[in-house]
């Protein structure tokens, strides 16, 4: 209930439109709980058992007749206002989630997608919040609205038991209400248990199919299709089987209140034969007790809609209330436009338990090109991510120009970093749009003029719209080449002092390679760069070149002093050249 409470944070923006919600609700119960079976009693009264010898104008009976409608009327009216008013601030309340989870993911570290896969956090964000939503407004509407309805009602029954002494009416009303809650209990119980299970399943369906979408090529070139089929049948299966289980109980509270009513009225039956009760009275306290039951039937549904949606919550609030592994700094240090010198000092970092980066120690001066060389797995990523703070250490610091990253906001830090992923991901859009993002209000001399330093320009030119040709869904209508220089062409519009680039281990053809090259270089000119390099051009054209073996670092220095000094480092480049010659 604690972790509901926090969802209303949502609500207060249209609680205006929430409390007229909930005042026309509580006319609607009104009118409904007492007022029915008052103009009931009051119209059979006049209609059958008028005891006044003259009789009445048609006039005055069409009128007595009129105050159905009337009651019927206002109702109505009542319920539309407060149910419009309600869809109103549920839709509110839903943008207002949706767009709050979709933020804080933009502000989470890369840590967090390590945690949640998309398929799951895809579920959360639609589905989870729709469910919450619904019975977060549910329950601010029939809060009141049901139990205005039951009090109305039992204020009737009250009223009958004073006036005309009906005190057994009342006291079979109050003998059922324990068969009410029983119920309530055991599907409570019962429920809990199938709710939980039945979401992830849906959570997991969804990450199954993402999945299976991302790998459209895996699948069909390894024939996997029979066993993403059975993968996806069995989750499939389980959602089915959670949710049968759970409408199991969810079903028999509706029989059995209706059962019970039946039974209070049959006892009622009893009672108005031995007791004389005349039949308006008799009428009226069927649409009493009709208006008591039916409410409590409601509130008992939102009940068990409470408990399947209780998951739900926690789901979310998993995401609202994670708390990111790169936090701000609280007294931030300004810095404008960075020099580029970069020092890791006794840095030490695990992605969970094992240790992928002993104590590292390096300076890097400002303006060096720097290739960082080792085996697969020594740990050349994770030295660019530290030093992009898309991690913070363990312990130890990472420093640019002598300030520690975790003193800088990451907004002041990322925009002096250039980044060209391994497989550059291109938004599906135009190229010229994604080369534009690089920078705020781009002009367009400024977007070809990076197309060409990044030798992107002639074969834009050649694509069938030129600038203005779509990409496709991630890029998916250019080379890995081309992906390549559109990346590098971004790094050139945004010209930062800090370049970190991840080169591409499958091979590109030889065209876009050399001109990738070219790009590099040109790039390297008077700016820090780490190169994760996989060529032996690339070692080749560096100042220094960084070496690491199992999460150390072994080396740092100039190719000709490394190929002197570092078995290791020579051990690497004779294992480069070969593979050139076979190449
Ligand atoms: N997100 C992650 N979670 C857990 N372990 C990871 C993660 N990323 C990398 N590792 C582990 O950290 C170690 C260093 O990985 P890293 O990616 O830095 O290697 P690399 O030198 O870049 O290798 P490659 O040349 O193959 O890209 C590896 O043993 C790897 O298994
Ligand atoms: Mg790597």
């Amino acid at each position: 209930m604690k972790k509901l409470l926090r969802f209303f944070v949502y609500v207060k923006p249209c609680v205006k439109q929430l409390v007229w919600a909930i005042i026309f609700g509580a006319l609607f119960g009104a009118c409904s709980g007492f007022g029915m079976p008052v103009i009931f009693d009051k119209v059979l009264r006049q209609i059958f058992m008028d005891q006044s010898t003259t009789p009445h104008t048609v006039g005055y009976i069409i009128g007595v007749a009129m105050l159905l409608p009337t009651i019927f009327a206002l109702r109505a009216i009542f319920g539309y206002l407060s149910g419009y008013l309600m869809t109103f601030s549920s839709l509110e309340v839903l943008r207002r989630m949706k767009k709050d989870i979709f933020k804080r993911i933009q502000s989470y570290p890369v840590a967090f997608f390590e945690n949640f896969n998309s398929g799951d956090l895809l579920t959360r964000l639609t589905n989870d919040t729709a469910s919450v939503q619904s019975i977060l407004l549910s329950f601010s509407s029939e809060i009141f609205r049901q139990p205005l309805q039951v009090v109305g009602a039992v204020s009737f029954l009250l009223f009958l038991c004073f006036t005309k002494g009906q005190v057994v009416v009342l006291l079979i009303f109050f003998a059922a209400v324990p068969f009410c809650i029983l119920p309530v209990q055991m599907i409570r119980k019962n429920m809990k248990r199938f709710a939980g299970k039945a979401q992830w399943g849906l959570s997991n369906m969804a990450q199954i199919f993402s999945e299976n979408l991302d790998a459209v090529h895996e699948v069909r070139v390894f024939n996997l299709q029979d066993s993403q089929i059975k993968k996806f049948s069995e989750v499939n299966d389980s959602i089915k089987w959670y949710s049968l289980k759970m409408a199991k109980y969810e079903l028999m509270q509706q029989p059995f209140m209706e059962f019970l009513a039946a039974s209070m009225v049959s006892v009622t039956f009893v009672y108005a034969y031995f007791s004389g009760i005349d039949f308006p009275t008799f009428s009226s306290i069927g649409i009493a007790l009709y208006f008591t039951i039916d409410p409590i039937k409601r509130i008992i549904r939102m009940s068990t809609d409470f408990i399947k949606t209780m998951p739900l919550v926690e789901r979310i609030s998993e995401i609202l209330d994670y708390t990111s592994t790169v936090p701000e700094p609280e007294n931030p240090v300004e810095i404008g436009r960075i020099r580029g010198e970069l020092e890791f000092r006794d840095v030490n970092f695990a992605y969970k338990d094992r240790v992928v980066m002993k104590n590292a120690n390096i300076v890097i001066p400002a303006g060096t090109s720097c290739a960082l060389v080792g085996e697969s797995g020594a740990g050349k990523s994770t030295f660019a991510k530290l030093a992009m703070r898309l991690y913070d250490p363990l312990s130890g610091s990472v420093k640019i120009d002598g300030i520690d990253l975790k003193d800088i906001r990451i907004k002041d830090f990322i925009s002096n970093i250039g980044s060209v992923p391994q497989y550059p991901v291109l938004f599906n859009d135009t190229v010229y749009n994604n080369i534009a993002i690089a920078k705020e209000n781009a002009t367009k001399e400024e977007v070809y003029q990076a197309a060409e330093l990044a030798y992107a320009h002639d074969f834009i030119k050649e694509l069938d719209n030129g600038y203005d040709t779509l990409v496709g869904e991630r890029g998916d209508r250019l080379s890995g080449g081309q992906k390549q220089r559109i990346a590098l062409a971004r790094v050139f519009l945004k010209n930062p002092p800090f370049i970190v680039l991840d080169e591409a281990t499958s091979a590109l053809d030889v065209n876009s390679e050399a001109f990738i090259q070219k790009a590099v270089d040109k790039l390297m000119h008077e700016r820090t760069m780490l190169i994760i390099a996989h060529r032996f051009s690339t070692i080749r054209n560096v100042k220094k070149i960084i070496v690491f073996h199992d999460g150390e670092i072994v080396d740092f220095g100039t190719h000709d002093e490394l190929i002197v000094r570092c078995q290791h480092y020579k051990h690497l480049y004779n294992q480069q050249l070969s593979k050139m010659g076979t190449k």
